[in-house]
Parts: structure tokens; sequence; C-alpha cells
């Protein structure tokens, strides 16, 4: 089966390599916008997203970041921070006294965040900007919440770099996924065989 969105996302692959191109105001715009009309836990977004615009951030960024340089590089950078701080704040100014936050809200608020992530990289990708994920923006955690001034139950969950593919990243074959049947099972977990 195929339409637009199908082909679209099919053909999305990350971008790490971009044009000095800047991104449009109005294209950073929808891309923030799709990335909140995305589904929500409760509708709460229970998420923060820093938009990092400062030149040198984003240098000490691709360092901190495993050394990935494009990072520096890249015009529009986001790092979508899992927040269990605001609504417990907004609680408090409300004079209850919420429950501290535990595991099982950072696990809600991390899926939250995520997918409004994703829905900016798919917004991107339909106007022809491309985007990488980077995972080391939570694996050097605690770097980055100093680094980001990011409060306590906010937790760096997603960072996004954005920019027009350069014609060598547009080639690149966008690596294979496994086949289907190896990744969805019907009903139960099946162990995988040795095969
Ligand atoms: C959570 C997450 C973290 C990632 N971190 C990095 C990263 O630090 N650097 C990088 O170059 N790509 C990173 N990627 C991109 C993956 O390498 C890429 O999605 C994967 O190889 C599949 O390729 P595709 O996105 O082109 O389909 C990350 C992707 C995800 C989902």
């Amino acid at each position: 089966m195929q339409n637009n969105t199908l082909n679209e996302l099919h053909a999305r692959k990350s971008v790490r390599a971009f044009t000095p191109q800047p991104i449009p105001a109005e294209a950073k715009l929808a891309i923030l916008n799709a990335a909140a009309q995305a589904p929500t836990a409760g509708c709460q977004q229970l998420y923060t997203i820093l938009d990092i615009t400062d030149p040198e951030l984003k240098k000490t960024l691709a360092v901190t970041c495993d050394n990935q340089p494009f990072i520096a590089e890249a015009p529009l950078v986001l790092i979508f921070c899992a927040d269990c701080k605001y609504w417990a704040d907004a609680y408090t100014e409300g004079g209850h006294d919420p429950r501290p936050a535990a595991v099982g809200d950072l696990l809600l608020a991390v899926s939250d965040t995520n997918i409004a992530a994703q829905n900016a990289v798919t917004a991107a990708w339909s106007l022809g900007i491309g985007s990488c994920y980077i995972g080391d923006v939570m694996e050097r955690c605690e770097e980055h919440r100093k680094l980001l001034n990011l409060p306590e139950h906010v937790f760096p969950a997603a960072m996004l770099v954005f920019g027009y593919p350069t014609q060598q990243q547009a080639d690149r074959q966008k690596p294979a996924r496994f086949a289907r049947e190896h990744i969805v099972h019907e009903n139960t977990y099946r162990e995988r065989t040795g095969e």
C-alpha cells in the first residue's frame, strides 16, 4: 500500500551533514507546532523543548555528545526534556501538595517527549529538512543537566539536530531494517532462534 505519508516515512533517513542554508523561521515554527500536536498522556505535554541558539553551546554539545562535530554545524538544535516538574509546580502553586515524581512518571514523560520529538522529525522531513537524534544527551545526563541548567525532575530525553541535507547525504542509502517477521510477534513474545 502507498500514499504520501507512507512514502515519506519510508524515505526518511538520518541526516548528519547540512548545507549552510538556514532554516526559515516559518519552517522552525511549523516543526515546533507539529511536535506539540503529538499524542500526549492525559494531554499534559510532559516536556520542555530547549531551542539551542547559542553557537558556543552548540560547540560544547558537539564535544560532550561524543565528539560529533555536525551538532555544532546544525542550523537548528532542539533538546526535548522529559519534564516531571512543571505539573507538580502547578499543583503546588494551586495550594496542593503533589506526591514526588517517581520512576513511572519519568517513563510516561519520556514517552510523551519522544513522541513529540518524532513528530518534529516527520514534520521537518516533509519540508525537505533532515534531522538526526543524538542519544548522548541522555547518556551523559548529569553533565548536560548542569550545562543546560535543568532542575530536578527534568531529564534530557532526546536531542535533535536539523538542517538541509548535503547532496552526499541525500544520495546516501538508508540503512536496511530487519525483516518484519523478526520484529512482529503474534500475541505473545517468541524467543528468536539462533538463526
Ligand atoms: C535514541 C537515538 C539516538 C541516536 N543517537 C545518534 C547519535 O548520537 N549520533 C548519530 O549519528 N546518530 C544517532 N542516531 C541515529 C541512528 O543511528 C539512526 O536512526 C539509525 O542508524 C537508523 O538510520 P536512519 O535514521 O537513517 O533510518 C540515534 C537514533 C536514535 C533513535
